[in-house]
């Protein structure tokens, strides 16, 4: 089946009686921070519905419209799009007071949040303030975002987590009173002496009063949508190399972050017509762990300063190095993506060299291709043909190695730096 897309201002825009369902995935294909907040933002005006399904408060979006920056966290970025219902399923993890902290923001930003479109799944576990505590003790070799996510996972894998359905059915002051006691011999005493209990269950109890009206059974939700042919876009959030199975375990976060994640994540057997792989045209990691073509030298600082490489999350800086086209083969098998989103292509405008890792040699050091840098400012440019020749070289080098087309580009922040490379073939 052919897709027909046209541009309205820039953007990718389905023509509608084309076809009449299309649901789209979004994941990083690489250490996450790939910039799916944008290329999620973008599309989600063509959908009905969008739907997170794995990690929490450990990603970080920023959105930037109209020269307006917009940090989401845990809420779909569809929020941003009138008439769009927005799903945080039973695969993620909430951390109760930020998320009641991020409707509020929103709202001071008369971004409309109701139960009417953002609906929080009553299985997703509740990530309280002593999985924080823990990831503070447990988190530093990882060097994990410090949200609490792992231990909160480690409690939903032993059958010992709290859901949200306790917010619902009001026992979940009395379960997390449980916990405490639980945790009161596990956490060291250094730790765990400033704790202000009482504080604690007065602060968490007001988050779930703001939250309670917002749960729901999710699973028939998005099943129904679909049933109904709307249009859905699933939101991963982190990357695929962070995946807890097929990611550089254990420099890794705690959910499957390729596309498995988004079944169990959601309970709904789903076709996925799109799998875009968002890459950025280098690559970053933040925390521990392997990173054959990291570049720590001046080379790594151009692309922190260029691209703005600091967590949204923690505002730690960001490692850099070149593009792992290599690695990207991995990501490609793990996720079949079907085209690819090329983000941040701006932040390489001045180099005179930029270099792809494309094999490994006998000791597993990256092999890199050289490129001819553009040199020129390609932040305004609006179309494919229009970019410099050894830029549009270096887009046709990536789709053919990785098998995969390039059908958007992104080359600034706001939306309307972005090229649409393809029409879409499924
Ligand atoms: P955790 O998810 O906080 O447990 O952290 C585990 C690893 O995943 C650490 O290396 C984090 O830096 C990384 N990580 C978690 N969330 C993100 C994200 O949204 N972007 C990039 N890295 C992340």
């Amino acid at each position: 089946m052919t897709y027909i897309f046209h541009q309205k201002d820039g953007i990718l825009v389905q023509q509608t009686g084309i076809n009449n369902m299309s649901n789209y995935i979004i994941i990083g294909a690489q250490w996450g921070d790939e910039g799916k907040g944008k290329i999620s933002n973008l599309l989600s005006e063509d959908v009905d519905m969008v739907v997170r399904y794995q990690g929490g408060a450990n990603a970080g979006h920023t959105i930037v419209t109209n020269g307006k920056k917009i940090v989401l966290h845990s809420i779909p970025s569809g929020i941003l799009t009138n008439n769009c219902k927005n799903i945080i399923a039973n695969g993620c993890v909430i951390e109760i007071e930020s998320l009641a902290a991020e409707i509020e923001n929103l709202k001071n930003e008369r971004i409309d949040v109701s139960p009417e479109n953002l609906i929080i799944s009553n299985r997703t576990h509740i990530v309280t303030p002593f999985h924080k505590l823990l990831d503070k003790i447990s988190g530093a070799k990882v060097g994990t975002t410090g949200k609490g996510i792992g231990p909160c996972y480690v409690d939903k894998i032993r059958r010992t987590g709290i859901r949200m359905e306790s917010i619902a059915d009001n026992s979940f002051e009395q379960k997390y009173l449980e916990q405490i006691e639980y945790y009161k011999n596990e956490i060291k005493e250094h730790f765990f002496k400033d704790f202000d209990i009482k504080g604690s269950i007065e602060k968490q109890k007001k988050a779930a009063s703001i939250l309670k009206p917002y749960i729901n059974d999710t699973q028939n939700l998005i099943y129904n949508a679909s049933q109904e042919n709307k249009n859905i876009l699933f939101e991963g959030a982190q990357g695929t190399f962070l995946d807890i199975d097929h990611g550089t375990y254990p420099f890794v976060t705690s959910s499957n972050t390729t596309i498995g994640g988004a079944f169990c994540g959601t309970g709904v057997f789903i076709e996925f017509h799109k799998r875009i792989g968002i890459m950025k045209a280098y690559t970053t990691r933040v925390g521990n762990g392997p990173f054959p073509t990291e570049q720590n030298n001046k080379i790594g600082e151009i692309l922190r300063q260029k691209g703005g490489e600091y967590g949204a999350t923690t505002g730690r800086p960001r490692r850099c190095g070149w593009l792992d086209l290599y690695q990207l083969k991995s990501s490609v098998i793990a996720n079949g993506f079907n085209y690819f989103a090329i983000t941040k292509l701006d932040c390489l405008d001045d180099f005179d060299l930029i270099y792809a890792g494309i094999d490994r040699d006998k000791d597993g050091n990256p092999v890199y291709k050289e490129f001819n840098g553009w040199k020129s400012d390609i932040t305004n440019i609006k179309a494919f043909e229009e970019l410099p020749l050894n830029c549009k070289k270096y887009i046709d080098f990536i789709e053919t190695y990785l098998k995969v087309p390039a059908g958007i580009i992104s080359v600034g922040q706001d939306k309307n730096q972005t090229i649409i490379k393809n029409k879409y073939k499924d």
